[in-house]
């Protein structure tokens, strides 16, 4: 058997025994089920196909729903004739310039360590190489700052209808900064919205336990001003509360200490303090919490 094994060997070739899987040109990212995307959706997507628009930026406040919207537009290139290549990357504030490299090295297929391990400018070739044959969207999520697409190895979306940059942020400025060709803002949740996503967040069964409760919930949800982090966040909280009273505790915690609230002092003010560390001094700081205490 050993004399049969080795004649087989060496007659065979055994240079490549499995091929890498083709790289899919894009990842479904899975989502929550949203609530009045819809709209918003469609005028994005329709700004996308606009060959002027090749750098987009999508801006608004921590928690407003910018992420979510971005996975919605990336899942739609699963179904649209567009043969886009699609790299999905997440930047946040504290990402280097070589994890983002790195990142964007992984979707196109350069995924082993020593790819890792090379030098920045080395990376900057090798990425423009394999870009700048491809017709493809970038998708940064969560800028804090200009990124210089040249420093990356990213071809510049300059040419019509050719690459896109589509990215998110929560700062204006950084649009302009980017020379985004469109800036989209995602605003907080009109009333209807809020009360649609807070409902379904409670369910119907706590809403419909006492017939106080309804109007207190609609109290409770008003307290989040539309923000849909705040609105899923205390919603669950309330998803198990039975008595008016728990409801009526719920509106003084929450007008007096909400940090008290449950999941607020973890999810929710971690993501709005982020935005108030990021003020630019103290001066600034002190004038945005003098605001904050005018009566609206
Ligand atoms: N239209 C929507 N319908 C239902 N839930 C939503 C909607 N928009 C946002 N959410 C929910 O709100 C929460 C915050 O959304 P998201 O993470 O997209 O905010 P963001 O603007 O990206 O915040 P950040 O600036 O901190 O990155 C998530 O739990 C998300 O599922
Ligand atoms: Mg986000």
């Amino acid at each position: 058997m050993i004399a049969e094994a080795t004649d087989l060997r060496s007659k065979g070739v055994f240079e490549v025994v499995a091929k890498r899987e083709p790289i899919a040109r894009v990842v479904e990212i899975p989502t929550e089920p949203t609530v009045g995307m819809e709209s918003m959706l469609d005028e994005v997507w329709r700004d996308l196909g606009d060959e002027n628009v090749r750098i987009m930026g999508l801006y608004g406040m921590g928690g407003v729903g910018k992420t979510t919207l971005f996975k919605n537009i990336n899942n739609n290139f699963l179904n649209s004739p567009d043969s886009y290549f699609v790299i999905w990357v997440v930047v946040s504030k504290y990402r280097t310039l070589d994890k983002i490299q790195n990142d964007i090295g992984e979707k196109i297929g350069y995924s082993d360590k020593t790819w890792k391990n090379r030098n920045c400018q080395q990376k900057v070739a090798d990425i423009f190489e394999v870009l700048s044959k491809k017709k493809f969207v970038l998708f940064l999520d969560d800028i804090w700052e200009r990124i210089d697409l040249v420093r990356v190895g990213v071809p510049y979306p300059d040419k019509q209808n050719e690459p896109k940059l589509v990215f998110t942020t929560r700062s204006k400025d950084v649009c302009g900064r980017m020379s985004a060709d469109k800036q989209v803002q995602v605003k907080c949740f009109s009333w209807e919205k809020s009360w649609k996503l807070f409902r379904e967040k409670v369910g119907e069964e706590a809403l419909s336990v006492h017939k106080d409760i309804p109007y207190l919930a609609e109290l409770v949800a008003k307290e989040c001003d539309g923000l849909p982090l705040a609105l899923i966040t205390i919603g669950r909280a309330m998803a198990c509360k039975r008595s008016p009273q728990e409801w009526k505790y719920a509106i003084q915690l929450l007008k007096n200490s909400a940090s008290d609230f449950s999941g607020m002092g973890d999810e929710v003010f971690p993501i709005l303090k982020f935005s108030d560390d990021n003020l630019s001094n103290e001066k600034v700081r002190s004038c945005f919490f003098e605001l904050c205490i005018v009566p609206r």
